[in-house]
């Protein structure tokens, strides 16, 4: 069986991931996803997530919910594609609930990662690519946009998300590469042409 290669990106708001996940979708010829909201359903879940009028949200029912956004993900985008032989690139992964819901929230990251395994049935990221920029080059970046409810989310938890990240980088340094963010389009754009070559071979 011909199967893909599913290529993440991660790191926090404002750090390019759109941009770049556009341009390594083009050059490879790859599926071009994105969670949450991949999926019509994920788009309904992300609605909620996002809305800033949800100011009761329990950690435990937004881990579920992002985790749900994911299963539908994957279910109905991911997998076929890999299956398919197509490569899969998607904007945020399972690394961001770990990231955002654990590390973030203050969660049992453990916990997180379980709930996690059964939603993505053993799709995993093969490549995560770390865009890794300083809370305050995020904020500038966000100034002037209209937040939304994990925007809003004040440096503490960003801090914490940044670190979560790092430690996974530091955990599985075969699956991640950390890129710095925070240089011209170009150049982070050749970083992850290098690293995706170097890793994959594609
Ligand atoms: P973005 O798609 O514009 O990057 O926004 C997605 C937001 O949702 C971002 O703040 C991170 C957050 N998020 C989680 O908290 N958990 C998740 O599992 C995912 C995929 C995203």
């Amino acid at each position: 069986m011909t199967v893909g290669r599913y290529i993440v990106f991660e790191g926090s708001e404002a750090c390019g991931k759109s941009t770049h996940s556009v341009r390594l979708a083009d050059a490879l010829g790859a599926v071009l996803t994105r969670e949450t909201g991949g999926t019509p359903v994920g788009r309904r879940l992300r609605e909620i997530l996002h809305d800033t009028t949800v100011t009761n949200l329990s950690p435990r029912a937004e881990a579920l919910m992002t985790a749900a956004d994911r299963a539908q993900h994957i279910h109905e985008v991911v997998r076929p594609a890999l299956v398919s032989g197509k490569h899969v690139v998607s904007d945020r992964s399972v690394y961001s609930a770990l990231a955002y819901q654990g590390y973030g929230r203050g969660q049992d990251v453990g916990h997180v990662r379980r709930l996690n395994e059964w939603a993505v049935d053993g799709v995993w990221p093969e490549l995560v690519l770390l865009l890794d920029a300083a809370p305050e080059v995020v904020e500038r970046r966000l100034k002037g946009r209209t937040l939304d409810r994990f925007e809003q989310e004040g440096a503490e938890f960003h801090r914490a998300v940044r670190a979560g990240f790092h430690q996974m980088a530091a955990d599985e340094p075969q699956r991640w590469v950390i890129i710095d963010a925070d240089q011209p389009v170009e150049r982070v754009a050749a970083a992850i042409r290098d690293a995706v070559r170097q890793r994959l071979g594609l």
